[in-house]
């Protein structure tokens, strides 16, 4: 069953309180957390006050997703929220394999992130030391964006390289994801799938969270 980790970022900011709660009750896997730093991507969305409420309501695992430069300067104090699994962009950080190591120590899952125009290949290294890839099927920094084809070759070509490095990290994709791509990705060997407006803009979002998982 694919796993399914509907994006914050598209609910109701007035609202957070029904819209984590709508979450608690769906079948959603875990909730995805986008951090915007303004710096890394041209856009600030929310940090650690929110995060801190959001992660006192949610049931779900919280797979914290890091749009930020120096992500490792906040190992600790997203460890403290209790998140299950922290992604940083490898663009954003200069000592990857320290960071992912660090992530582990402090006792959470980590997960590398790809911008769409990364090759998998410079996962080549460290692949087998990480929880997930997150690759990325739309520019980041805002939710609602079209869909990148060159994703679902993206994700093929990981699967390879998965295999051959031993890997045994989950593929997440994050971006674009809805009802006519979904399919298509799960078909291409994605693990989880991220999905933020097509989720929380949809007339029955725990509905669509169901069918995701089910694809
Ligand atoms: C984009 C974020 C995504 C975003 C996805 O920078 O990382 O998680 O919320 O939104 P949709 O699903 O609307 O493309
Ligand atoms: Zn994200």
């Amino acid at each position: 069953m694919t796993k399914v980790s509907p994006s914050l970022l598209a609910a109701d900011f007035l609202h957070l309180d029904r819209d984590i709660e709508m979450i608690n009750r769906s079948e959603a896997d875990w909730l995805h957390l986008d951090v915007m730093d303004g710096v890394f991507v041209p856009n600030i969305s929310f940090g650690f006050p929110v995060l801190e409420a959001v992660a006192s309501k949610c049931t779900k695992p919280l797979d914290v997703h890091y749009m930020i430069v120096n992500p490792e300067q906040y190992i600790k104090q997203t460890a403290k929220l209790g998140a299950m699994m922290m992604n940083v962009h490898v663009e954003a950080c200069r000592h990857l394999h320290r960071t992912v190591q660090e992530i582990h120590d402090a006792g959470m899952k980590a997960g590398v992130t790809l911008n769409p125009a990364t090759p998998v290949s410079v996962l080549e290294d460290i692949a087998a030391d990480v929880d997930m890839v997150l690759l990325m099927s739309v520019n980041p920094g805002f939710g609602g964006q079209k869909f990148i084809e060159n994703t679902i070759g993206k994700v093929q070509r990981l699967r390879q390289l998965l295999a051959q490095t031993g890997s045994k990290a989950l593929i997440e994709v994050d971006g674009g994801v809805q009802g006519e791509t979904a399919p298509r990705l799960v078909k291409a060997g994605v693990d989880v799938l991220v999905s933020g407006s097509y989720v929380f803009k949809s007339k029955q979002p725990e509905q669509t969270i169901h069918e995701l998982r089910n694809l």
